[in-house]
């Protein structure tokens, strides 16, 4: 019994702990998405949090505290003239027109005093909106002198009005606002507002400063990432942030000198292998012809052809600056390629037409994807499509299509599908791998799907 309790409030325990974490997972998430979401911002809020907070708890203890108190004490004071006043006209009624009272209360106290023949009290005034004065003045009178008043500390601003009725008469008393009320408080919330605001406007000018070599930074690397070049980059601003800019220069500088490298190797590979091709050819001219010499004499074509093709796949678009390319202008000279090769090829663009590519590189990858259409379909469509982000170009065939299990594969190198149907035709299975490499070169990728027009439609995608 005693265990089946226990495990009944340990299971209790247990749900209620998942509930909670659920709840505060909840919360974290709904709080995250409350938070601004830059780097400025956030800084921003670490310092306006903290100061609002800090102003906040300081106002809250200076006027519950020190204003209130200061309040209270004045307008007690205020009020214990009035009361002594009173002791005064009801001690002495043999001053008949109270010119003695009178002058007593202004000259010795400060207070203005006359009399009203005794009669009703109008009705309470408007509340004002901050009603410290108001309030503690009422306490005061209530508890000193006991009996129906009216006050109005509203009405003139820096005078109060207070009403007492008495036996026969009603005293009417202005004092000034400053003796019942501690004002300096607007004083206090104005240093306060104004102080904090200076100290906004620094940090805005400050953050600002430090948050500007970070966007460069970023913006260095999206635009190293798309292949292009940030010529007037130089690391900048804290320590760390310089550190950061001087890591991915270097970075950058590792990069592009294994590219060249890879070049300068490819430059010497073809020009050794060429040599050799071109004497190869010459001898075979030389011996003459036969039906052997010719087989040779083809597979050294082949073989060159090869060559041009891995060749140009391993240097990839090195050298080449990108630059501003009117893509619809490309297009069509793609489309007339394949009209004149005998097929029946449409176009169509949207958006602003010049887009910042790598222009041979950016044109032999769409020439891969036609003429990869071009071999396998009859009729094409190229559309091209510019938003505020990217650069979209599509082409569509109506050929046999690649199965869905296959379209990853065909972008590796020399990897043909139709190697037995069409053999002479002379494809080395690198279009595709070369048009995918142009395309991350400039930040972007193809994907290839079901095209409408039932064959294969590939998707080149690269920000602008
Ligand atoms: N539009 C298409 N329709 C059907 N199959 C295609 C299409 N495009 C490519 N393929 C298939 O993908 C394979 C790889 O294409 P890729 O362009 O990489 O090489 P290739 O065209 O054979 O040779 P290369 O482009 O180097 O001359 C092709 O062999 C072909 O089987
Ligand atoms: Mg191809």
């Amino acid at each position: 019994m005693t265990a089946g309790t226990l495990s009944a409030g340990l299971a209790f325990i247990r749900n209620a702990a998942r509930r909670v974490s659920a709840a505060s997972g909840w919360l974290g998430r709904w709080f995250k998405d409350l938070m601004p979401k830059g780097l400025y911002a956030r800084a921003l809020l670490i310092i306006i949090v903290p100061m609002v907070v800090l102003q906040s708890v300081v106002a809250f203890v200076f006027m519950e505290r020190h204003w209130n108190t200061v309040t209270r004490r004045l307008s007690q004071a205020v009020v214990q003239d009035v009361a002594a006043l009173i002791d005064i006209y009801k001690a002495y009624p043999q001053d008949k027109d109270r010119t003695q009272l009178r002058r007593i209360a202004q000259e010795r106290l400060g207070l203005v005093v006359d009399f009203l023949p005794v009669n009703d009290l109008p009705p309470p005034g408007p509340k004002p909106f901050f009603s410290l004065l108001d309030q503690s003045l009422s306490v005061q009178i209530s508890r000193q002198i006991g009996r129906p008043f009216w006050i109005d500390t509203v009405g003139r601003s820096s005078v109060v009005e207070i009403r007492i009725k008495l036996d026969d008469a009603v005293m009417r008393v202005y004092a000034q606002r400053g003796a019942a009320y501690a004002s300096n408080s607007e004083i206090f919330i104005f240093w306060m507002l104004g102080t904090s605001s200076i100290l906004l406007i620094v940090a805005v000018l400050f953050l600002r400063n430090q948050i500007k070599p970070i966007l460069r930074l970023a913006d260095a690397a999206e635009s190293f990432g798309k292949g292009r070049d940030a010529p007037d980059f130089r690391p900048r601003g804290a320590r760390e942030v310089r550190r950061a800019s001087l890591a991915f220069l270097e970075m950058k500088t590792r990069i592009e000198r294994s590219i060249e490298q890879r070049t300068a190797m490819l430059a010497g590979v073809s020009h050794d292998l060429r040599t050799i091709l071109t004497r190869f050819k010459l001898e075979l001219a030389l011996i003459g012809d036969s039906p052997e010499v010719e087989g040779m004499r083809k597979d050294v074509d082949e073989m060159s052809g090869m060559l041009e093709a891995y060749l140009s796949f391993a240097r990839g678009d090195s050298g080449e600056k990108a630059q501003p390319t009117d893509m619809e202008q490309a297009l069509e000279e793609l489309r007339s390629d394949a009209e004149r090769h005998g097929h029946a090829a449409t176009v169509t663009f949207h958006g602003l037409p010049v887009v910042i590519v790598k222009p041979a590189a950016f044109k032999r990858c769409l020439a891969n994807l036609v003429s990869n259409a071009a071999r396998h379909a009859d009729a094409i469509a190229i559309t091209g499509h510019r938003d505020h982000r990217y650069l979209t170009v599509t082409v569509d065939d109506d050929g046999p299509g690649i199965p869905l299990e296959m379209r990853e594969e065909v972008f590796k190198p020399f990897l043909r599908l139709d190697d037995a149907r069409n053999q002479d035709e002379g494809g080395s299975g690198l279009g595709l791998a070369i048009a995918r490499d142009i395309a991350r070169s400039h930040g972007g990728d193809i994907t290839l799907g079901d095209s409408p027009m039932g064959g294969l439609r590939a998707t080149v995608r690269v920000p602008v």
